[in-house]
């Protein structure tokens, strides 16, 4: 397989799983394996994002291995700095702990209201502060078999992924995750999901150019598992995956372990 110039992702939407001692507690399950394996192969980068309340707990595991590059991001955030916004939490707060944070998750937009606006002034208070964002785009099933993916997707990122500095453009993760592959056990095909990728990458170019679109790390999301995670990582424009139900069990490992073990073909 030809070398891919962009560095892999492989990141964990632990989702509502695992409070403080359990986020904990399976970390220190998987931190020492998933380490290892990215000691030996430096072009992935592994990501955990549990709940908001167990940040600081599994931040606490990972300081005690300061030689695993395992990163850490959260699941949302608000855009705003401070100030009278109960329950929410704010980018300097998850810049404290975190490198990374994932946001507009189709669960976000559809259980709690999140549009294309917000989700685009969120991904730039995430640039601001230094942190990296994993926007979440993907069309539900009504749209998919009404073939109109391709309008959904071109909206999603016309609207989600506007007014970047040309400079931070590069810096931003795009997450497809059709809905109907969330949680299903029916990961898309990797021609359709590489067809959509490519896609986005050129919408992608036509905004900010070729050097950000190039730069561009565009991940797949929806029933990722072992079995079929080297089948998405073989294809050139795929540069890694968003993991939900097999990121909070081992096999989080053995995904990171095929995506090495694919890149290195
Ligand atoms: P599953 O891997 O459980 O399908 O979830 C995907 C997802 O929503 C990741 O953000």
């Amino acid at each position: 397989m030809a070398i891919k110039t962009r560095t892999a992702i492989i990141a964990g939407n632990w989702k509502m799983n695992y409070g403080p001692q359990l986020a904990a507690n399976f970390a220190r399950d998987i931190v020492p394996e998933l380490g290892r394996l990215m000691l030996l192969y430096e072009r992935i980068m592994s990501i955990l994002c549990p709940p908001a309340i167990s940040l600081a707990a599994v931040r606490q595991v990972l300081d005690e291995h300061p030689l695993t590059r395992i990163e850490l991001g959260a699941q949302n955030m608000y855009y705003e700095e401070k100030g009278a916004f109960t329950g929410e939490i704010a980018p300097t707060m998850v810049s404290e702990l975190c490198s990374t944070v994932i946001l507009g998750h189709s669960e976000r937009r559809t259980y709690f209201g999140e549009t294309d606006e917000m989700v685009n002034k969120k991904a730039q208070a995430a640039l601001r502060h230094g942190l990296r964002p994993i926007i979440c785009i993907g069309e539900h099933l009504e749209q998919y078999e009404a073939g109109q993916t391709e309008q959904v997707i071109r909206t999603q990122v016309l609207h989600s992924l506007a007014n970047f500095s040309a400079q931070r453009a590069a810096d931003v993760v795009i997450a497809y995750e059709p809905i109907w592959a969330i949680g299903t056990g029916k990961a898309a095909t990797v021609e359709g999901a590489g067809k959509v990728i490519s896609l986005i990458r050129e919408l992608y170019n036509d905004m900010y150019g070729s050097e950000a679109a190039t730069d561009l790390r565009i991940l797949y999301g929806g029933s990722v598992t072992p079995a079929n995670i080297g089948e998405f990582m073989a294809h050139a424009d795929i540069d890694g995956a968003l993991v939900g139900g097999a990121s909070i069990k081992q096999d989080f490992v053995e995904i990171v372990q095929k995506t090495i073990e694919t890149l290195e073909q």
